[in-house]
């Protein structure tokens, strides 16, 4: 009956969480998928999610269906974060927000959403991105193409050359951006550089779609919210796809949502009712304790306060390790630049290292990570930078 079915290569980020946790070396350092992990080297539990389960566990209740557009109180919540609490967009009733299965769930609901009612149109990302989000889109039955991001000569944004391929783009092209900690390359755009891709994205009448999977890691809650919150004050109708997964150290729990801002109320209840179909016909509702969370931490003023705090922290901590390798390997190789560790944002950086140098330090060190290059620095702590240091100076000696 099965004997046709093709056999699946695995994905290149869970296959190599399989091959570090089959590994059998005591000294084994996971810098592959983007979690993060504390100091000790344990996946934390923020305080203030613990505290919000025990204010749910403690509340009881029945476990009904959420809606297909999730809870009411956890998408107010999203929205008043994502946009800041008064935006005008919000007050005008042009946002239509749903909670969905993380912010994975979310693309993919909004990208169902746009193949539907958008059918001709194609897919624009940034070279490179996410593997996933290729692989995504073309499930849906986009064509996916790319566009210039990444400069490797300068380590920043080829901004002029993304300039202008968007410039160059068909009207309603659907064009992918990250809004904040670049996904693998920890290389953002400035905010100058959001102001002027955005009258382009506007004349274009392209559709943005934003993922902003790592608000609070790069320079802060409110600050990583720019982009979106620029595309809405210049009165644009895109999406964004938001997850909670690394802010709130909930990965497996699924919280994450998906917003369209659109041009008027009537339009937004339009989208919205095709969101639900949409999700309806997928999973029908999402999870109710994830709603819970996020509503409890979001929406309670001391809860909201200890968890910025603790991501804060978790900000901090990255940006202490970066610190700490670029020093080490400054010191072992004093020939060679390491300064993108300092200027890259987020969970990773891109290191440029080469898919074979990579399976050189998996193989000969222990050290995982992507074979692009990509370094979960959120994987580090101050017992095993010197050893990745050390991996890596063998390896481009
Ligand atoms: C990653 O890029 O490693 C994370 O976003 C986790 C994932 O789902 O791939």
């Amino acid at each position: 009956m099965f004997e046709h079915v093709q056999p699946y290569a695995g994905d290149p980020i869970f296959a190599l969480v399989d091959a570090f946790n089959a590994d059998p070396r005591p000294g084994k350092v996971n810098l592959s998928i983007g979690i993060y992990f504390d100091e000790q080297g344990r996946l934390p539990v923020l305080d203030s999610v613990r505290r919000a389960e025990a204010l749910l566990l403690e509340a009881g209740g029945a476990k009904p269906y959420l809606p297909m557009e999730g809870d009411a109180s956890c998408r107010r919540e999203v929205q008043a974060l994502l946009f800041g609490r008064d935006h005008a967009a919000l007050r005008q009733g042009r946002v239509a927000t749903i909670q969905t299965v993380g912010s994975s769930g979310g693309l993919r609901v909004g990208a169902d959403f746009l193949k539907a009612w958008f059918p001709s149109s194609a897919v624009w990302m940034s070279d490179p991105t996410w593997d996933n989000h290729r692989s995504m889109f073309e499930a849906c039955g986009f064509a996916v193409h790319g566009y210039p991001y990444y400069d490797a000569a300068t380590g920043g944004v080829a901004f002029d050359r993304m300039k202008a391929a968007l410039e160059g783009l068909p009207a309603r092209s659907i064009v992918l951006l990250h809004a904040c900690c670049h996904n693998p390359t920890g290389v953002d755009l400035t905010r100058a550089q959001w102001d002027q891709l955005i009258p382009v994205l506007a004349q274009r009448g392209l559709i943005a779609y934003l993922d902003l999977a790592y608000q609070g890691f790069g320079e802060g809650i409110d600050e990583d919210a720019y982009a979106v919150r620029a595309l809405a004050n210049a009165g644009l109708a895109f999406f964004v796809a938001n997850s909670f997964s690394k802010s709130m150290s909930v990965y497996g729990e699924r919280c994450g949502a998906l917003s369209a801002v659109c041009p008027s109320a009537a339009e937004a209840a339009l989208v919205l009712g095709q969101l639900k179909f949409t999700v309806r016909r997928n999973y029908s509702s999402p999870p109710l304790h994830a709603a819970g969370i996020v509503a409890r931490v979001l929406g309670d003023a001391a809860l909201r306060s200890q968890w910025e705090g603790e991501v804060a922290q978790m900000r901090e901590r990255i940006l202490a390790m970066r610190r700490a390798l670029h020093a080490a390997l400054t010191r072992k190789l004093p020939g060679r630049r390491f300064e993108y560790f300092l200027t890259q944002r987020g969970m990773f950086s891109y290191t440029g290292l080469t898919p074979a140098q990579v399976d050189e330090l998996r193989e000969r060190h222990a050290v995982y990570l992507i074979r692009s290059g990509r370094m979960c620095i959120a994987g580090l702590n101050s017992r095993n930078v010197a050893t990745v240091a050390e991996a890596i100076a063998a390896v481009l000696a």
